[in-house]
């Protein structure tokens, strides 16, 4: 049988109405008692008491019953796909479970209604949990000290970014060229303009990783740092990390690391053994909570002791048994976020670590990074196309390349996405890196099981047959979802992002 995913009314392309085309004016909703005549009688009715000439008419909120609302709510909630529905391959983005004790735990009251501006003294509880997840986070990667504020991974790039270029401001050195590979994820180039950089891009080597070649001649004395992702965005480890750590330093240029997903060497290598100097991480990809659409989420950056003095006000510290924010950091950028950051987020990487301890940290990494070849061989053994680094192990994800797809059969690594829907697996991230044609990047972690693996890459084959016997199936896809086709450029083009703004356009047209 196949996947249907739910959908609330008979007939094609007919979703769940918005409460305003649900609801009836005038109708349901909470009942509040009308006002008493005795009190009228004393002081005037309403329209006596408000200038009658502005007084509205009517306002158009939807009325609804509470079981109206509820079944609406459960039904959008339904029509959603989560990490909890199926297998979520989103590669570069590491959709992964997250254990409900996690929930439950950031969810205590204590936490949730903890004011953000209570005193340090009655604070004692969070500023322990936050200081703890530093201390872990610097076990793990070997950086030695951390700020946990940046709202998500791009903001800890722009932080860590920031730092670098306040670094050579002190040195009095005119540093403003940040070197990027042309495999690292868009972001980077964007946070390092942000802070001021001028970006210069290396193209990768036909393995698809840095190209030492390339990177000399890109060093010069302007030189700051260079952003590096490893395992790179193709799920390649860069095997010669040493030399270019060792070249960059002796430039007395830094070394950033793009730790967003940090699942493929968690527990197994730190980053400070790689030579790297400061880095973000994404706290809702490898530490469980991961975010879709933008938020919230956390991208603590961590530096080693040179840096140390830069890092955004204030910083987590322990005195005796008291922890307590500190601002005395002279020569830092700054503050970078609003009270402490998406401290949520950070409670749930906090629990999610506390629950696997070491051995299940380095369990989890590993189980993923297997997870992951295993996929890749048996779509490899299928006839899938891997344009870079076929022959050495990949790490927790991989890169496909579908040209072949499009260029045989008219279909495309979109079509396949959505070939994927109907069958219940959320498709992976396409057309990322921009270095692979028709890019299909594939993140299995360690929250699937063999057979959830094994029925991905029977519906990879399946898709893959009816690409050639019935192209019409996959380019009309999805049939079994809630939303079927869209029009992407339209989407994209026109921003209707309210039902408001919608329902206007849809009135100017008539
Ligand atoms: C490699 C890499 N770097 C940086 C980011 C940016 O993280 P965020 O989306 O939290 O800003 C991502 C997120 O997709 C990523 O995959």
């Amino acid at each position: 049988m196949k996947y249907r995913q739910a959908r609330w009314e008979l007939g094609k392309n007919i979703l769940e109405p918005t409460v305003f085309e649900l609801g009836k004016i005038g109708e349901g909703g909470v009942i509040v008692a009308k006002p008493d005549n005795r009190i009228v009688e004393e002081v005037g009715a309403l329209e006596e008491i408000f200038p009658r000439n502005l007084i509205r008419d009517h306002i158009n909120l939807p009325g609804l019953t509470e079981p109206e609302v509820a079944r609406h709510f459960n039904h959008l909630a339904q029509m959603n796909f989560g990490v909890d529905s199926g297998p979520y391959w989103l590669g570069s983005c590491t959709m992964k479970y997250t254990p409900k004790l996690v929930m439950r735990l950031a969810s205590y009251r204590e936490l949730r209604k903890l004011h953000p501006y209570a005193p340090e003294e009655v604070a004692q509880g969070i500023l322990k949990i936050l200081y703890e997840l530093q201390k872990m986070l610097s076990i793990i990667t070997g950086l030695t000290h951390f700020t946990l504020q940046p709202a998500a991974g791009a903001h800890g790039e722009l932080v860590g970014a920031l730092i670098i270029r306040k670094r050579f401001l002190d040195l009095g050195e005119r540093r403003d060229e940040m070197i990027i590979p042309d495999s690292a994820h868009g972001s980077n180039f964007a946070s390092a303009a942000m802070a001021g950089f001028k970006i210069v891009r290396i193209p990768p080597s036909d393995e698809g990783t840095i190209d030492l070649n390339a990177l000399r001649a890109a060093i010069n004395e302007r030189t700051a740092g260079m952003m590096i992702t490893n395992p790179n965005t193709l799920g390649i480890f860069e095997s010669d990390i040493l030399e270019v750590a060792e070249m960059l330093h002796e430039n007395g240029s830094y070394l950033y690391y793009d730790g967003a997903n940090l699942n493929a060497i968690m527990g197994w290598i730190r980053l400070s053994d790689m030579g790297v100097d400061l880095a973000h991480f994404n706290m809702h990809k490898t530490f469980s909570a991961p975010h879709g659409g933008g938020g919230p989420g956390a991208g603590a950056v961590g530096v080693n002791d040179e840096l140390r003095e830069y890092l955004p006000i204030p910083v987590i510290v322990r005195e005796g048994n008291m922890y307590r924010l500190d601002y005395n950091l002279p020569k830092s950028i700054g503050k970078v976020r609003t009270f402490y950051g998406n401290v949520g987020v950070l409670v749930k990487a906090w629990a999610y670590l506390k629950l696997l301890g070491s051995e299940g940290v380095r369990i989890s990494s590993g189980v993923a990074v297997l997870n992951a070849n295993y996929a890749r061989k048996k779509l490899m053994d299928m006839g899938f196309e891997v344009p870079y680094g076929k022959n050495r192990p990949c790490k927790h994800e991989f890169v496909l390349s579908l040209s072949n797809f499009r260029r045989e059969y008219g279909i495309k690594a979109l079509d396949f996405a959505k070939a994927l829907i109907d069958r219940g697996y959320h498709p992976p991230t396409i057309y990322f890196p921009p270095i692979v044609h028709e890019a299909f990047m594939m993140e299995p972690t360690e929250s699937d099981s063999l057979r959830d693996i094994d029925g991905y890459i029977d519906a990879m084959g399946e898709i893959k047959r009816l690409a050639k016997e019935k192209p019409s199936e996959i380019l009309n896809a999805p049939q079994n979802a809630a939303i079927t086709r869209i029009d992407e450029v339209l989407a994209n083009r026109r921003l209707w992002l309210t039902w408001k703004i919608y329902k206007e356009s849809e009135e100017g047209k008539s």
